[in-house]
């Protein structure tokens, strides 16, 4: 099942909070500095063990990497790595695409029931919302019609306007 909610992604208790972070997996801003503070030194000390695949690289763009939750309500936290926007014809769509797909591949590995996504890349890595959105709930409603785990997806949008955008793709 999929549902839409409004408000801060660190609040929630489901299973897993997906961070939408950047390849150096050591914080920043927006959601991802929102999830490490709220989830305290046990999320940056599990991303720092992560091995760098290359230099300053420990999860590339569209991967992801489970973490600890730390002290979020959340057990786990499932950092993914989304695509800066560059107009569009740099794989940004299959980028992201790869980012819901692979987040959701760990959650069913793991069994998880529920999962929590943010509009990844659509903040500082200026990614369109509503072709953002078009992508994430595709790749979303194909992974549920597939798989057992996680029973639950929760879109987690930060303002009414990308949350009016959700719903609206969500009821075409
Ligand atoms: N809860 C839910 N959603 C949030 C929260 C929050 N607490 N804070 C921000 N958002 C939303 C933004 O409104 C946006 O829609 O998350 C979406 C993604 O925005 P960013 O956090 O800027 O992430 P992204 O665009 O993927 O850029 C990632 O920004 O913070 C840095 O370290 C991060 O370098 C990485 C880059």
């Amino acid at each position: 099942m999929i549902e839409l909610h409004l408000g801060d992604i660190t609040e929630l208790a489901t299973d897993a909070i997906v961070n939408a972070a950047n390849a150096r997996m050591l914080g920043g801003g927006g959601v991802d500095g929102a999830i490490h503070r709220a989830a305290g030194a046990a999320l940056l000390e599990a991303c720092r063990a992560l091995p760098e695949v290359e230099p300053n690289v420990r999860c590339p763009p569209g991967q992801a990497r489970l973490l600890p939750g730390g002290n979020l309500k959340a057990r786990h936290v499932i950092a993914t790595v989304g695509p800066v926007w560059k107009g569009g014809t740099c794989g940004e769509d299959e980028t992201l695409a790869q980012c819901y797909r692979s987040c959701l591949q760990l959650a069913e590995e793991h069994r998880l029931e529920s999962i929590a996504f943010p509009a990844i890349s659509t903040g500082a890595y200026g990614f369109p919302i509503e072709r953002a959105a078009r992508i994430a709930l595709r790749e979303i409603r194909a992974h549920l019609h597939k798989a057992d785990f996680p029973s639950l997806v929760v879109c987690v949008l930060f303002n009414k306007a990308d949350h009016d955008v959700y719903r609206a793709i969500l009821e075409e």
